[in-house]
């Protein structure tokens, strides 16, 4: 083969290769082994000088010529590639902004600050005050000023933390109610209120009992206030809890802050009333406590019953919570175990 054709086959191949090559690195191979110092075409103008003084010049400008048209052919080749290259990493890379985004990971209201809220936004809609108090309490306000005395038997239902002998962890709110009672402008008009919050007894923690849990009690003093009232109030309260065909009954009690003092019972939101696991087959649920305030709290707070009556109640939120959601440990409450609180997570 002349060297001429040994070219041109050269060339045909070497184009042909450089068609088929599909990425960077065979293209750059293709470069060094047909133009580098050890390949072909080098070799070829390396021959030369056998050649005769007519051919030489004219093979070393065909070689050139080669060497300049592959030359050109690898540039225009590794451009396309590398054009492909680029549009391939920039489909990849694409950002679609239609994507939902990575979801925050936020906490959630408290499931018995839920419960809470909702019962206070209750009485809120039905005109009463919103009153928190002291979490650490006096004796007096606590237990004196709802005709509780040091000696009175019925503070064995109320079991105590003691700070000292005066000052002790509230066991219930009624002390806030003792303090809005003593400031009420009665010629403003009536007193409505609750005060919710946290309360504490010396229970041993157990599956019903924990020492320390919640409570909303609730106050109305005015001219005239019957027991009818506190039953027709609660009854509303009922149904906006539990359901519009709830039913409430009043069983007589005791309570040293009032007289007569009741337990109300609503009818069961789970079976209606037939008896059911939540109701424990009786049709009822014991929910509140409540009566016609005490005249002796009344005169206490300088009130005077003669002219004023008024009806209380005690509602709790923990006991609420677990029978709405069928919780039945209440120490789940405070365990702050996540896997619990976040069944309750809200939308904010
Ligand atoms: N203070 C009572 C308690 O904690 C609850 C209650 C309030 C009962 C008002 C009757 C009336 O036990």
């Amino acid at each position: 083969m002349t060297l001429k054709a040994q070219l041109e086959a050269l060339r045909d191949e070497t184009l042909a290769n450089i068609e088929n090559v599909a990425d960077l690195k065979a293209l750059n191979q293709i470069r060094v082994e047909t133009l580098g110092k050890k390949g072909p075409i080098t070799e070829v103008l390396r021959g030369m000088k056998d050649l005769s003084a007519e051919e030489r010049p004219i093979v070393g400008s065909f070689a050139n010529e080669i060497r300049d048209l592959l030359t050109e052919a690898l540039e225009g080749r590794k451009e396309v590639l590398e054009t492909a290259a680029l549009n391939a990493a920039l489909d990849q890379e694409t950002i679609d902004v239609t994507l939902p985004g990575k979801q925050m990971s936020h906490g959630t209201r408290h499931v018995l600050s839920q419960v809470m809220e909702e019962i206070e936004d209750i009485f809120v809609g039905m005109g009463y005050q919103i009153v928190e108090g002291y979490e650490v309490e006096s004796d007096h306000y606590n237990f004196e000023r709802m005709n509780l005395p040091k000696d009175h038997p019925a503070r064995d239902m109320q079991d105590t933390f003691y700070i000292s002998d005066e000052i002790l962890i509230r066991t219930h709110t009624s002390p806030v109610q003792a303090r809005t009672m003593e400031k009420h402008d009665f010629s403003k008009g009536a007193l409505r209120m609750v005060s919710p919050g946290k309360v504490f007894r010396r229970d041993t923690d157990d599956a019903t009992h924990s020492h320390q849990f919640h409570q909303i009690e609730g106050l109305v003093i005015d001219k005239n206030i019957t027991m009818g009232d506190l039953k027709g109030t609660l009854e509303v309260v009922m149904k906006k809890m539990f359901g519009e065909d709830r039913k409430i009954r009043l069983r007589p009690s005791y309570f040293p802050f009032t007289e007569p003092s009741v337990e109300v019972d609503v009818s069961c939101f789970k079976c209606g009333g037939s008896g059911c696991n939540v109701c424990k087959q009786t049709g009822w649920i014991e929910i509140l406590g409540a009566g016609m305030v005490h005249p002796d709290v009344l005169k206490m707070s300088g009130i005077d019953p003669n002219e004023y009556s008024g009806f209380a109640f005690g509602l709790g939120p923990d006991r609420v919570a677990m029978l709405r959601y069928g919780v039945n440990d209440i120490r789940n409450f405070y365990q702050n175990d996540l896997r619990f609180l976040n069944q309750f997570k809200v939308k904010e």
